[in-house]
């Protein structure tokens, strides 16, 4: 069972109750949750979440999580998350001693998948609230899943999916291990972290009023948009990296999706090297065929992007846009050397060189 500490202090005639933070240390998947309904501060040490189980974690209201140990989980063929966790004006962290393993190598199969059996790694759907100082190693999926989520900091993220590379996993190697997916966020600041995986470093879905500044992305296929639907407005990338990268930038719609708009977007100081598909690539026609207008792209600035690319099939520009699907695009500063076959441009809006 978890500890619980209560002290209750007295001064002179009236009597005052100092409740100091109900604190909680939970190594037992069966008592996380009574730990989170009634604890203030509720700390994680080694734990072992069962065979296709989901750790719910529901924070109190200005609680906090703190990881302290090894969390891991019992290996199985399933699709679901293996955390989620929930609350308003929360800090979540991760101490010195922590590590929070997706045993990656246990789940990943490299290019023979017909269904993808896998369970995604952490999701968070939080209000005003804190994640820092969080180690993740080997996401055996997707990584981090950012849904539905209001003001929320998030600041020295470190996702080290190195093993998964097939350089070092051989076969077996790690696929669609996002680093963080942006289900839907309304105000969201992600600063200060580094992802190396196999699949998009951040990939926004969904949400508005967002920043990402100082990433570091290695092994990605860059920072990205997927739209299916929805309005997507008024997102920045600033000041980041990205290296050994599929893509440096990566801007899709679902030609296959329902309607909404992406606008308001802005890459600033962007730095890449060593890209081996596209340093710039805005399609339309996602997944594939003809590109559709179904979501519009708008008021799009790329200012000071610049690096290399690597490999044959590197192009430095993939601009695929539907007849008027795309307007205000600016790109100011932006260079790329060492593509290796030519542009790709269709209904590029005006000013733009393709
Ligand atoms: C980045 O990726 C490259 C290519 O896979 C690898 O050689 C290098 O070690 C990686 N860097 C880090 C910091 O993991
Ligand atoms: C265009 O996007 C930029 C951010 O890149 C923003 O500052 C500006 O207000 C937007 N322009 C309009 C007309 O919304």
């Amino acid at each position: 069972m978890y500890k619980l500490v209560l002290i209750v202090c007295l001064f002179g005639t009236s009597i005052v109750h100092v409740i100091e933070a109900a604190s909680c240390t939970v190594s037992n998947y069966a008592d996380v949750d009574a730990a989170a309904k009634s604890c203030d501060i509720l700390t994680i040490t080694d734990l072992v979440i069962p065979a296709e189980t989901t750790l719910k974690i529901d924070l109190k209201d200005g609680a906090k999580l703190v990881f302290d140990g090894h969390l891991t989980h019992e290996v199985a063929e399933w699709t679901g998350d293996l955390v989620q966790i929930t609350g308003t004006n929360v800090e979540i962290y991760g101490t010195n001693n922590h590590l929070l393993d997706g045993l990656g190598p246990k789940h990943w199969k490299g290019a023979t998948e017909p269904t993808i059996m896998r369970p995604k790694f952490l999701r968070f759907k939080l209000h005003e609230s804190t994640i820092r100082d969080l180690k993740l190693k080997n996401c055996p999926n997707n990584c981090i899943m950012l849904s539905s989520s209001t003001n929320l900091f998030v600041t020295n993220i470190n996702i080290d999916n190195y093993d998964g590379y097939p350089g070092v996993a051989g076969t077996k190697y790690a696929k669609n291990t996002d680093g963080f997916d942006i289900g839907g966020a309304v105000g969201l600041r992600v600063e200060n972290s580094v992802v190396i995986n196999q699949d998009d470093c951040v990939a926004v879905n969904g949400g508005s009023d967002m920043v990402f500044e100082n990433l570091h992305c290695n092994g990605s296929h860059g920072l990205s948009f997927s739209l299916k639907d929805g309005d997507v407005k008024n997102v920045q990338f600033l000041n980041s990296k990205v290296e050994y990268s599929n893509n440096a930038i990566h801007i899709k719609t679902h030609n296959d999706g329902s309607t909404g708009t992406l606008k308001n977007i802005l890459y600033k100081n962007i730095e890449f090297n060593h890209i081996d598909r596209y340093a710039v690539s805005i399609q339309e026609n996602y997944p594939s065929g003809e590109a559709k207008a179904n979501i519009p792209i708008s008021n799009l600035t790329l200012d000071n992007v610049k690096g290399s690319m690597t490999g044959s099939k590197s192009m430095a520009f993939q601009i695929i846009c539907a007849s008027g699907g795309c307007s205000d695009f600016h790109f100011n500063d932006v260079e790329v050397t060492g593509a290796q076959t030519k542009n790709q441009c269709e209904n590029v809006p005006s000013g733009i060189n393709c």
